[in-house]
């Protein structure tokens, strides 16, 4: 069977794919959201353990290949999961989205502490970096800070401003109502690429508001990769192919 390291939307489509043609799979998500969203696929949820536990996990079941379409932030799945494929042999493949790179009003930075540097200290700064981005936001000084995160969470905000509850996708009207509510001066963003979060960049755009897009990590070397699900899901129907050919 293959195993789809999922977590994005790109792995929801794909899973989607992969059942519709009809091949073995089973889906794993990392559980980092509490409710997530259907998967067509047999889904098994949580950290596999460390590289032990994902080890064991190859070890008691049939997989026979294997398919990273986390998220492009998602680097240490990655650099793992590359890792233990290439020791064991076991055929990996990447589908990773193109990001969407410096634009007009959107630049690209290094590092939060970089972006931290760029803002003023009256902004009013939205983060749509994710909640686990926070300690690396230690040095920002701004007005406010709103961050987005999926889950009500259960501790206080360390900033002047609030969390920003939200399970997307968001439209850019709906964004654009968001940042105007809040009165938004400065957007950070991963350069996460796509079109569901595309929205945002879009919505800043017309409202004016300068974007900062975190650089993404850079891939493990010598990582086959693919930007689409339809090259991805070739690769599996290849892959398919020759499990029923030994
Ligand atoms: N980072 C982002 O900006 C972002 C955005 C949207 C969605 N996500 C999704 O959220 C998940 C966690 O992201 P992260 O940045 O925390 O990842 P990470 O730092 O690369 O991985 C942290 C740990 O999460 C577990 N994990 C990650 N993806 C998994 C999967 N698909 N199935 C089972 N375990 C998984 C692994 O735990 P063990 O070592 O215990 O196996 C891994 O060591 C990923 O699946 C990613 O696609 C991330």
């Amino acid at each position: 069977m293959i195993l789809l390291l999922a977590g994005t939307a790109e792995a929801r489509r794909l899973a989607h794919a992969l059942a519709e043609a009809g091949l073995p799979a089973v889906a794993s998500l990392a559980g980092a959201t509490r409710d997530p969203a259907p998967l067509a696929l047999p889904v098994r949820h949580g950290g596999f353990g460390g590289d032990e536990g994902f080890a064991a996990f190859l070890d008691a079941h049939p997989v026979r290949a294997v398919i990273d379409a986390t998220h492009p932030f998602a680097a240490r799945i990655t650099a793992r999961t590359h890792r233990i494929c290439a020791a064991r042999a076991l055929p990996l493949l990447r589908l990773e989205r193109p990001g969407w790179g410096e634009g007009p009003g959107r630049r690209l930075v290094a590092s939060e502490a970089e972006a931290a540097a760029l803002i003023p200290p009256d902004a009013v700064v939205f983060l749509a970096t994710g909640r686990g981005s926070l300690p690396a936001w230690s040095g920002l000084r701004a007005a406010r800070v709103h961050l987005r995160v999926i889950d009500p969470p259960d501790r206080p905000f360390p900033f002047p401003g609030g969390w920003e509850v939200g399970r997307p996708p968001f439209d850019a009207a709906a964004e654009a109502g968001t940042f105007r509510r809040l009165g938004v001066t400065h957007l950070v963003a991963k350069d996460s690429g796509g079109p569901e979060g595309w929205p945002k960049i879009e919505a800043a755009r017309a409202l004016g508001i300068p974007v900062l897009l975190l650089r993404r990590p850079p891939l493990p070397t010598g990582l086959c990769t693919v930007t689409t699900e339809d090259d991805a899901l070739a690769w599996a129907r290849s892959v398919a192919a020759s499990f029923r050919s030994v």
